[in-house]
């Protein structure tokens, strides 16, 4: 988001400039000072917990952080899209398939809006579902462990930002292509853009965890799309996009872009285009794209390749989408509580403009049309529109909720919040932010029923706000109590990468369930060891297999020898630990990869491919136990062709309960002689 910061800039003050729009930015006063309790509010005593789990991007780290509200501790870095050396995660072999897309591995990505999973129109604290803005992908993190299990690629799209936004039951979620671009890509000019440049809309099966899928397709004007959210109430089964370039431009589009004085929310009837599916009037389009899933008793993921979706064209679905025209270059586009109102941030525009679900009902029933593009209706502004927030700031880009009838929109160009109400469209009130702030959050601020105690914003630029950190800073989320008539700055805290877009919920939603630990007794991962007696080394070829077990505060086996130039060593270490935050590390010497990190009862695979000779230390690399600094081993790597026996040590007592149960241990490395 850094380069589009100063394309906001530009922007936004041509369009001040065009709409003659005179607005002082509030300087700073003393509200921009937390006031006398603020400390008192978000102080969370040492051992107690916090009220809220908030889930914020990462942004173009390509994870998510899980913080708690109010006090703005940081709990845990999930890595959804990139690779991880903290926990190996797309390091280790059991997880690099969930990386897996069309392209390639791709170990990185641009993490933009985490979505709660919803039960009846409210978070559940099921999963949290984020998107890959750069190589389309949706993602779900399971909440009772905090990881990473499932990733979609979405087909037919090039950045996927108005996405993963979730239907009230978590039945769809959905993706829209940022970027429209040929359908299917193929080899043509740029300048016949308007001829072959589509986009598509994605409605992707949620609610069956390690079952994502593209339900259907929807192809649409080559436009960019930008933000999505689901209706709810009366406008339950649409579902509400903003698209900007209805000029279609391919240059320049900073200019040629922001031509039109309106541009459009879509406004997608989904039940009926799952009706038209089911009619048959989708058709099968090819599409390459990958589903990855991560074993739950396993532990290890799977890619696997599709190749065709459900396509549907509006002009064979009549009354699936309609276009309501929006003032300008809309950006977000948020549902109140109540299901009747669609605000647009409409980020080049001089007011907030609101549309009424049950104005865009009648306009439909009474055909009231201004036209037709690519066989979707136009609907006339007049017919839909509510209200118009006037002179509510600079730049407004996005809008939540309190569940109280007030609404809360963020202003990027004029770095303010500000509060307005719902029916008389008047502002409220106004409170500064620092600098340029981006999305905005309410715990459930977009489902039907917030928790409108805080407000968290998000902001792009720290300067002047922290210790100095080189050219670049921190950027920053801000908690604002909302909880009475005026706003109240109470927290600042810098934030690990981008803090594109948050949501968060009561803690005791996830607290209760959260795992401790992976059964060991019902792993099924093939290389898994479930006693230390079970570790060993065999020899496939030129791939040398070591199972391994950690345990407080060594592994069995520790002395391995045999290994020669050329091979490839696979170290599958079990943790045969069941115990809660006990972790064990794995890092050999040379390694070209990552550490491991293996959690009790998981196995965790490291790939190591020794380039000389030479006697090699592994240890633990997590400070587990007393005698951590002894949790150490050698690998021994001869020459190829030595005759060195392949052998792993198990310990005497291990060999004995190995003897008794009737199973052959590898053979000692002692008694392998040592030369
Ligand atoms: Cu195991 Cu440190």
């Amino acid at each position: 988001m850094r380069t589009p910061i100063r394309n906001f800039v530009l922007g936004a003050a041509s369009a001040a400039a065009v709409g003659g729009l005179v607005f002082a930015c509030q300087s700073a006063g003393p509200r921009d000072i937390a006031t006398g309790d603020a400390a008192a509010r978000v102080y969370v005593p040492p051992g107690k917990h916090d009220d809220y789990y908030a889930f914020l991007s990462g942004g173009y780290n390509g994870q998510i952080a899980a913080y708690g509200l109010p006090s703005g501790r940081l709990l845990k870095i999930i890595p959804v899209f990139s690779q991880n050396p903290e926990n190996g995660y797309g390091y280790n072999e059991e997880t690099k398939p969930m990386l897996e897309t069309s392209h390639g591995s791709v170990p990185w990505d641009d993490t933009h809006h985490a979505e709660l999973s919803q039960t009846g129109g409210v978070p559940d604290g099921r999963w949290v579902f984020i998107n890959g803005n750069n190589t389309p992908r949706v993602a779900r993190i399971d909440l009772r462990t905090f990881e990473t299990t499932e990733i979609l690629e979405i087909p037919n799209a090039a950045g996927g930002h108005a996405s993963p936004f979730t239907t009230p039951d978590t039945k769809y979620i959905v993706s829209a292509t940022r970027f429209s671009v040929p359908v299917p890509n193929t080899d043509v000019p740029i300048a016949s853009y308007k001829q072959n440049f589509k986009g598509t809309l994605s409605f992707i099966a949620a609610d069956q965890p390690g079952k994502m899928d593209i339900a259907f397709q929807i192809l649409m004007p080559g436009y960019n799309y930008d933000l999505g959210h689901a209706g709810k109430g009366p406008s339950d089964g649409w579902f509400f996009f903003t698209t900007y370039n209805s000029e279609q431009a391919y240059e320049k589009l900073e200019l040629n872009a922001s031509k039109n004085d309106k541009d459009f929310v879509a406004a997608v009837n989904y039940r009926r285009a799952e009706q038209c599916v089911a009619e048959g009037k989708a058709r099968p389009a090819p599409a390459d794209y990958r589903h990855n899933v991560l074993d739950e008793h396993s532990r290890a993921a799977r890619s696997e390749r599709r190749s065709s979706v459900q396509m549907l064209d509006p002009r064979d679905c009549p009354g699936i989408v309609y276009l309501l025209p929006t003032p300008k270059s809309p950006h977000g586009v948020d549902i109140d509580p109540t299901g009747e109102f669609i605000v647009a941030g409409g980020k080049l525009a001089t007011v907030i403009p609101v549309h009424a679900f049950s104005k865009m009902m009648k306009a439909i029933e009474s055909k009231q049309f201004e036209g037709d593009l690519a066989g979707i209706p136009v609907l006339a502004y007049s017919a839909t529109i509510a209200g118009e927030v006037q002179k509510p700031g600079l730049g407004p880009l996005h809008t939540e909720f309190d569940g109280k009838g007030n609404a809360y929109t963020s202003m990027f160009i004029s770095s303010e919040v500000v509060k307005w109400k719902l029916g008389t469209w008047e502002v409220l009130d106004r409170i500064p932010v620092y600098y340029s702030v981006g999305h905005i959050m309410i715990p459930g601020g977009d489902s039907r029923q917030p928790w409108g105690k805080y407000l968290l914003a998000m902001n792009k630029i720290t300067k002047d706000r922290y210790l100095p950190t080189g050219p670049e800073l921190a950027q920053s989320a801000q908690l604002i109590d909302i909880s009475g008539d005026k706003m109240k700055m109470l927290l600042d805290f810098p934030t690990v990468g981008e803090p594109h877009y948050a949501q968060a919920l009561p803690a005791n939603l996830i607290e209760a369930k959260s795992v401790k630990f992976y059964r060991l007794s019902e792993s099924t991962h093939p290389e898994v060891v479930k006693a230390e007696s079970e570790g060993g080394i065999r020899r496939d070829g030129r791939m040398v297999h070591v199972k391994m077990a950690a345990i407080r505060s060594h592994f069995a086996p520790d002395n391995i020898e045999g290994i020669q130039l050329g091979d490839t060593v696979l170290f599958h270490v079990t943790n045969i630990e069941q115990d809660w935050d006990i972790e064990h590390g794995f890092a050999v010497f040379g390694g070209t990869n990552a550490e491991i990190l293996i959690g009790p009862g998981e196995t965790r695979t490291l790939k190591w491919v020794p380039q000389a000779t030479g006697v090699y230390p592994f240890y633990c690399t997590d400070f587990c136990s007393a005698l951590h600094q002894e949790m150490q081993g050698y690998v021994r790597v001869s020459p190829r062709g030595s005759n060195v026996p392949l052998a792993a040590n198990v310990s005497a007592k291990a060999a004995t309960q190995a003897a008794r149960a009737g199973q052959v241990p590898a053979p000692p490395a002692a008694s392998s002689g040592r030369r």
